[in-house]
């Protein structure tokens, strides 16, 4: 989650329900399509009856006449673990930007639960929907304090005029305690971020998205530049998310997927190679040739 985003997500939320409750009663576009126009759905709306959080089925999407995402299909359960493993270049962020609105598919299908066709909403509401995306990168305002940066990550689901006014009620405080607890910064709550280590950086941004309680959640690469301590922590950490939250983890770090994984997709060339658990997709031949090397 970038701050702009942050932003942005809450002042286009607001514009999205002024213009809807503008449009309430106009039935010129037919009740159909009506329906469809409505505000995006509440992330406690996925319908995942049919056990699939995510659904992509035969995405594609080309930069320039280069096949990035090449017939792409692939599912999620609710609460599950996926790992999702390949050569650099193979499409992995490109994944990420497409169910997260960033990026358009030339074709193709992808679906939030069984109802909701994500390719009809917009970046923003996608994430007020309940998909939370962490970067690779860290970004966390630095000048505030982590209990701060929390509680912003609330503020971001309510209008921004309100936002000055804004106190945490009962409810919200319990959940910022559970998750500086969940993400082992309750000794630092009123540290200043900037001077947390690399790893509580991600920690924290991890926090701030989990204070929005998101269905699932979209890590690239979270261990990467973590000291060896801190990626066995954020392998517990990913491992207590699980269940409660679906998460999708790109990693190249082996031992790390080791512990976490569960199945493990293998992408490269923009579409599914292989998927198994992680002992199946080393033992697989096309992947050692592609990825795991000789
Ligand atoms: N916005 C873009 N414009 C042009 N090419 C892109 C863009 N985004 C990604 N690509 C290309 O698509 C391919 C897949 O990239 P990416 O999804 O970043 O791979 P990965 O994350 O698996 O390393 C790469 O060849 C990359 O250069
Ligand atoms: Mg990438």
């Amino acid at each position: 989650m970038t701050p702009e985003l942050m932003e942005q997500g809450a002042r286009h939320a607001e514009a999205y329900r002024a213009k809807q409750s503008q449009r309430q009663g106009q039935t010129a576009s037919g009740g159909r399509s009506a329906g469809f126009a409505r505000l995006a759905p509440a992330p406690g709306e996925v319908d995942v009856t049919h056990g699939r959080i995510l659904y992509l089925e035969d995405v594609n999407v080309s930069f320039d006449g280069f096949k990035a995402i090449n017939h792409l299909s692939l599912d999620i359960a609710p609460g599950e673990l996926r790992c999702i493993i390949g050569p650099n270049g193979a499409g992995k962020t490109t994944m990420m930007d497409i169910i997260t609105g960033k990026t358009r598919p030339d074709s193709g299908q992808v679906f939030y639960g069984s109802t909701i066709d994500l390719l009809r909403f917009k970046e923003a509401e996608i994430a007020q929907m309940g998909i939370g995306r962490k970067f690779q990168k860290p970004t966390v305002f630095e000048q505030l304090t982590v209990f701060e940066n929390l509680e912003l990550a609330l503020k971001t689901n309510k209008a921004v005029t309100a936002s000055m006014l804004f106190k945490l009620d009962s409810k919200q405080s319990d959940r910022l305690a559970e998750v500086l607890h969940t993400i082992h910064l309750a000794d630092s709550v009123s540290r200043q971020a900037g001077y947390l280590s690399h790893g509580q950086k991600q920690w924290l941004e991890i926090g701030m998205l989990l204070m929005q309680d998101p269905k699932l959640l979209l890590l690239d690469e979270p261990v990467a530049g973590m000291t060896d301590e801190e990626t066995e922590r954020t392998a517990e950490l990913f491992l207590s998310l699980k269940g409660k939250h679906s998460l999708m983890v790109v990693e190249h770090d082996m031992s790390f997927i080791n512990t976490i994984s569960d199945i493990v997709t293998v992408l490269c060339d923009g579409a599914v190679l292989a998927q198994g658990t992680l002992a199946q997709v080393q033992a697989d031949e096309r992947v050692i040739e592609v990825y795991l090397g000789r």
